[in-house]
């Protein structure tokens, strides 16, 4: 088995479609879902779906906590799913192309600092663009910067506000982010 963990700090709803379509595969399975908040509502739905959910402090995260744990666990892949903290060097060094994250614009264009949740979207609907999209990437040492995996886009209208993109977004993420996962996980299995 290929083992996952996700890492999210907020509603889960990408946490949840992955938990959901890796249910039952038969090479990949989701092991665990770690937050930095204790009161995400993503660990409530790992905990509904059967997997191991753990809340764990940011300083864990910094001390080597985190990293003991995904290595006791056996853990190949971590998929950053609306995860909002820094990853240390020490563990993007643990798992040098092994980390996946997804973000809600069509990179390079709207990332970066500061670059999450409806900040991103509210940038786009200023910018006026004709398109916003996602980006599943790797992650390196640059934040947003690491190999593009993936990228889907989607149409804007002129009325569209800033919660109709995020709305659309979504979508998007909900309908490719798992696949992506599931392929670029077989592709260096057996
Ligand atoms: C998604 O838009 C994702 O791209 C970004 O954070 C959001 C998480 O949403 N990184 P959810 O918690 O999966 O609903």
């Amino acid at each position: 088995m290929i083992n996952i963990a996700i890492l999210a700090s907020g509603s889960g709803s990408n946490a949840e479609k992955l938990m959901e379509y890796f249910a039952n595969h038969s090479l990949i399975k989701i092991t665990l879902l770690g937050s930095n908040k204790e009161e995400a509502l993503a660990l409530t739905k790992a905990k509904r779906m059967n997997v191991e959910s753990w809340a764990f402090s940011n300083n864990d995260l910094k001390n080597g906590v985190v990293l003991h744990k995904l290595k006791e666990k056996k853990i190949d892949y971590i998929i950053l799913a609306g995860f909002l903290a820094l990853i240390p060097k020490q563990i993007i060094q643990a798992y040098p192309e092994k980390i996946i994250n997804i973000h809600p614009s069509l990179l390079p264009n709207f990332g970066g600092k500061g670059m999450y949740g409806m900040n991103v979207h509210n940038a786009v609907k200023k910018a006026q663009k004709l398109y916003s999209g996602l980006t599943v990437h790797l992650v390196n040492e640059e934040f947003d910067q690491g190999k593009i995996l993936f990228q889907a886009r989607v149409k804007l209208q002129d009325l569209d506000t800033e919660e109709n993109i995020a709305q659309k977004v979504l979508q998007l993420e909900h309908r490719y982010f798992s696949s992506v996962v599931e392929s670029y996980c077989l592709l260096f299995a057996g």
